[in-house]
């Protein structure tokens, strides 16, 4: 079996604590199964310039992990990666903030990686590369002469071209997609989105439904929605619902039924949207006044980013607003905590609420969904109520569905999933349970490997 060297701006450092971030929940399994190389940068800005890569063996991982300078962190994570195309990708041309500066720190830190990867792979190894910091990687790497199979996962969303094109430089940075062998995507309308892309403004030949022939090679553009580990998932909730740290939570409720939402400090999640609609909620259900406590768990993230400062803002008043507005000496409606949580208290924690809230503007995925399917018990399990702008919708198509820019429709939707009967809940839940084990994290990193392992067959005429 050939090594597998995995790619991605973070690297999920053994023993780095609670840590918030989808690619590095899904990634860590997935490469431990299988082992091989996790390469990418430690999380540190160097003083001066970055010395050689850093290497750290656990098992069967080995850790190799580089620095980024000041100005490559300002420039290509903070800038290009973070401040362009997030929320380009996310659909928020409204956010984004393109610099000529930022593009070309973006591409030197490809070329950086490329440099670092250098050092380390041998002519025999698949290389996986993850999101969107890394589209340039691979001509990167062809530029130097490697003709190792090289695939590239976009953990987020990937708009249509109406709104790719507006990316300066689009041309050059999404044809450099072309470069990778297998690009998977979490939904089917991101991998038409690309597909369109391609053909509308790369002209490359389509030879069949899922691939391309770019620089005399077929490129794979496929979906490969990615789960959870839901068996090992719905255990540890199990487990962790007796701890006493959720005891101590469910005592702290007095009995009052709990509406838990998780997700990174960050606009893509919707997160002051939600608010307003549980405050609708408050309004137009009276009946549960003093019997709901919402808890949102909101790790700070890319906080020195101006849009990411604002959101963190927003939401603060917005929580102190509604506690103000329909608090009680002994009840406050919303608690809201920006302390990262580890996976053992989120699925104790998601196992003992009514209601999974997650209404993202637009997701990629969303594991915080799938978690909370996982992790219900199925006897008396509670209800997901999800936006249909998260990839998670397409399997999770028996949580309620919402759209979250209709705060009143999303208030409806509280009340539906607290007013449940016990058949519907339990029907729902079997239904996207279901799904979600068939679809585990360890079929998605098969069918990945798969996919890039065996070069497809060869096409004789395009279509
Ligand atoms: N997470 C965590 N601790 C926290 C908050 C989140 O471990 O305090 C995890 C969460 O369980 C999930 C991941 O971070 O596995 C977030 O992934 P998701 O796809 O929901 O969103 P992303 O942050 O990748 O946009
Ligand atoms: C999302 C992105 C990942 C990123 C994570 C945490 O999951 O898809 O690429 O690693 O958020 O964000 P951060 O900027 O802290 O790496």
């Amino acid at each position: 079996m050939a090594r597998l060297v995995v790619v991605s701006n973070r690297v999920g450092l053994p023993k780095s604590g609670a840590r918030a971030g989808g690619l590095e929940v899904a990634i860590r399994p997935a490469l431990k199964k299988r082992g091989g190389v996790w390469f990418g940068w430690n999380g540190r800005i160097a003083e001066g310039d970055p010395g050689p890569a850093q290497t750290l063996r656990k098992d069967n991982v080995e850790y190799v992990t580089v620095d980024l300078r000041k100005d490559d962190y300002e420039e290509f994570y903070n800038g290009f990666a973070n401040r362009v195309l997030w929320p380009i990708l996310h659909y928020r041309l409204d956010l984004a903030e393109f610099s000529r500066r930022d593009l070309s720190g973006y591409l030197r830190v490809n070329e950086y990686f490329a440099s670092g990867l250098a050092q380390i792979l041998r002519d025999d190894d698949i290389v996986w590369v993850h999101d969107y910091h890394l589209m340039p990687l691979a001509r990167a790497l062809r530029e130097r002469g490697y003709k190792n199979r090289i695939g590239f996962f976009l953990h987020i969303p990937c708009p249509p071209p109406e709104i790719l094109t507006s990316l300066p430089n689009h041309d050059r940075l999404v044809s450099a997609l072309g470069a990778y062998d297998v690009l998977g995507f979490q939904t089917e309308t991101d991998a038409l989105n690309l597909g369109r892309y391609f053909s509308n403004e790369c002209r490359f030949k389509r030879l069949d439904d899922e691939t391309f022939l770019i620089d005399g090679r077929a490129v794979r553009v496929s979906v490969f929605p990615v789960g959870v580990e839901t068996e090992t998932f719905a255990r540890l909730a199990r487990r962790a619902v007796d701890t006493a740290f959720v005891r101590d939570v469910l005592d702290s409720l007095s009995g009052r039924a709990m509406i838990i939402g998780v997700d990174r400090l960050d606009y893509s999640k919707g997160i002051p949207e939600r608010m307003n609609a549980f405050e609708r909620f408050l309004g137009q259900f009276p009946d549960w006044r003093g019997k709901v406590t919402y808890l949102q768990i909101t790790p700070r993230s890319r906080s020195s980013i101006p849009e990411y400062a604002d959101i963190g803002r927003v939401v603060g008043e917005t929580v102190g607003h509604i506690n103000g507005a329909y608090g009680e000496a002994s009840w406050t409606p919303v608690r809201y905590i920006n302390k990262a949580h580890s996976r053992t208290a989120l699925a104790g924690l998601y196992r003992a609420a009514r209601v999974g809230l997650v209404t993202p503007l637009r997701d990629g995925m969303n594991l915080v969904a799938k978690e909370y399917v996982a992790a219900q018990n199925p006897d008396d399990p509670g209800v997901l109520v999800l936006s249909r702008f998260a990839g998670a919708a397409q399997e999770c198509a028996a949580a309620l569905l919402v759209n979250p820019y209709d705060p009143e429709g999303v208030a409806i939707a509280i009340n539906k999933a607290l007013a449940m009967p016990l058949a519907e809940r339990q029907e729902r839940q079997a239904h996207n349970f279901r799904v979600l084990r068939q679809n585990d994290l360890g079929r998605w990193a098969e069918r990945f490997l798969a996919a890039l392992e065996v070069p497809p067959e060869p096409q004789l005429a395009p279509v």
